[in-house]
């Protein structure tokens, strides 16, 4: 039998003891281009404040439109101690209220559904969808309805995906961003699409280790079902390419510019856009080919639904990938499109909502089979969801110490310093 050879034990590292720093010590002290003290992802008041900083006062994505097809649907977000009721209005604009009733506050909705009206379960006062109220019995004859309508919620539909604000000012950037991204996404009309599916999974990490996770590609050997058609290339510049992956890389560039043919003769756009930190709203915007077949995620990269979404005419149309912060990324193929949120339950857990779209009129085992179309995602899923519940896990170590991230991990630097600016402004920390 081998015997492992005995390592010296490491050194334990000098720890400060964080819970005595103040937050605004943490955040002056916190290293560019390495990860976050383990507070970041441990301790419950900070996780209040990352709810109050970033999910309560920024934009975040929160669903499809077409998760609300029809005048009177309507399902509920829970973003920290807040309800939000996000309904389509009788002129099926999507629009998004508190839900608090007007009169003694109960909760007006539960979980999603249809409704002609919203009435409060507890004295029956009455609301139209634009929220105005309707009727509430017994009351003084000088009752003035007018002046006890639901509080609106700031929300935006871009191009069928569906933001909500609940800060009284929310950063006027979204509407810049918007206008970047929308033509882009146009041509699939998400607005106007099927939810084939949803699924909802419970990470066992703080949101920032899940969004993290999403933002870089440095594990993708741990997605084999993934790089059968993803190009395991992002965030990575042509001389970060390692002999391994040479022979991708070439591929990629190969697909890339058959894949800019196939966009030109539909007309559509291929530019891309990076802009992650400075701006509340920061994003990125790419168009990736895809391997194999250049279709789908599926093994080999052939289409996984034979109905295309929207005006797309050409199955191998890539895949537009966008990413937002703070909490959601996009995959929106010729195909089908799968969109992804992130909220956070807890200090050390967060919900993963994956919905996959496909086009209206496709029909589940007709035009689609169910498992395929969810297959590579959901196997993706749960490697991810491992491996940020075993960094959860490393950071709350005692013995954890931040680390250098990697030449292709930019994108984590640029998650990370945008949340780092967002709580340095909402502590307003003098100098940072
Ligand atoms: S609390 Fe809603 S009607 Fe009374
Ligand atoms: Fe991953």
């Amino acid at each position: 039998m081998t015997q492992l050879a005995a390592q010296p034990p490491s050194p334990a590292p000098a720890r400060e003891r964080v819970p005595t720093a103040s937050l605004a010590e943490l955040l002056r002290r916190r290293k560019t281009g390495h990860s976050l003290e383990s507070t970041f992802y441990t301790d419950d008041e900070l996780h209040d404040l990352d709810v109050d900083a970033v999910f309560t006062r920024q934009w975040i994505f929160v669903a499809a439109a077409a998760e609300i097809p029809e005048a009177g649907d309507y399902l509920t977000v829970d973003v920290g101690a807040y309800s939000v009721i996000v309904v389509r209005d009788d002129d099926e604009q999507v629009v998004a209220y508190h839900n608090v009733c007007r009169h003694r506050g109960s909760r007006l909705l539960e979980d999603r559904g249809f409704v002609g009206n919203i009435v409060c379960p507890y004295h029956r006062w009455t609301y139209d969808l634009e929220g105005s109220l309707l009727h509430a019995e017994a009351q003084p004859k000088d009752f003035d309805k007018s002046c006890f309508s639901l509080r609106t919620v700031n929300v935006r539909n871009l191009s069928g995906l569906v933001f909500v604000c609940l800060a009284a000012e929310a950063p006027e950037d979204f509407d810049r961003v918007a206008e970047l991204v929308e033509p882009h996404l146009r041509p699939y009309q998400l607005d106007k699409a099927k939810v084939a599916a949803q699924h909802d999974m419970e990470e066992r990490g703080n949101w920032k280790l899940v969004m993290e996770n999403n933002r870089e590609c440095y594990h993708c050997d741990g997605h084999p079902e993934l790089v059968t058609a993803y190009f395991p290339l992002f965030a990575y510049d042509e001389e970060d390419i390692s002999p391994r992956l040479r022979p991708t890389f070439e591929r990629y560039k190969k697909a890339e510019a058959a894949l800019e043919v196939v966009r030109r003769a539909q007309g559509v756009p291929m530019a891309s856009y990076r802009d992650l930190s400075d701006r509340p709203v920061g994003f990125q915007l790419t168009h990736m080919p895809l391997d194999g077949e250049g279709k789908s995620f599926s093994a080999g990269g052939g289409a996984v639904c034979a109905k295309l979404l929207g005006e797309v005419k050409e199955a191998a149309f890539g895949d537009l990938s966008i990413h937002l912060q703070p909490n959601s990324w996009f995959h929106v193929l010729g195909d089908h499109a799968v969109v992804f949120s992130v909220m956070p339950t807890s200090t050390t857990t967060s919900v993963l909502r994956t919905t996959w779209l496909v086009h209206p009129d496709a029909q589940e085992g007709v035009d689609y089979d169910l498992e395929s179309l969810c297959a590579v995602w959901k196997a993706t899923n749960v490697q991810d969801r491992d491996l940020v519940a075993a960094t959860q896990r490393g950071v709350a170590d005692p013995s954890y110490v931040p680390g250098p991230y990697s030449m292709v991990e930019d994108d984590v630097e640029a998650f990370v310093s945008w949340y780092v600016a967002r709580m340095r402004e909402h502590l307003a920390v003098a100098g940072a």
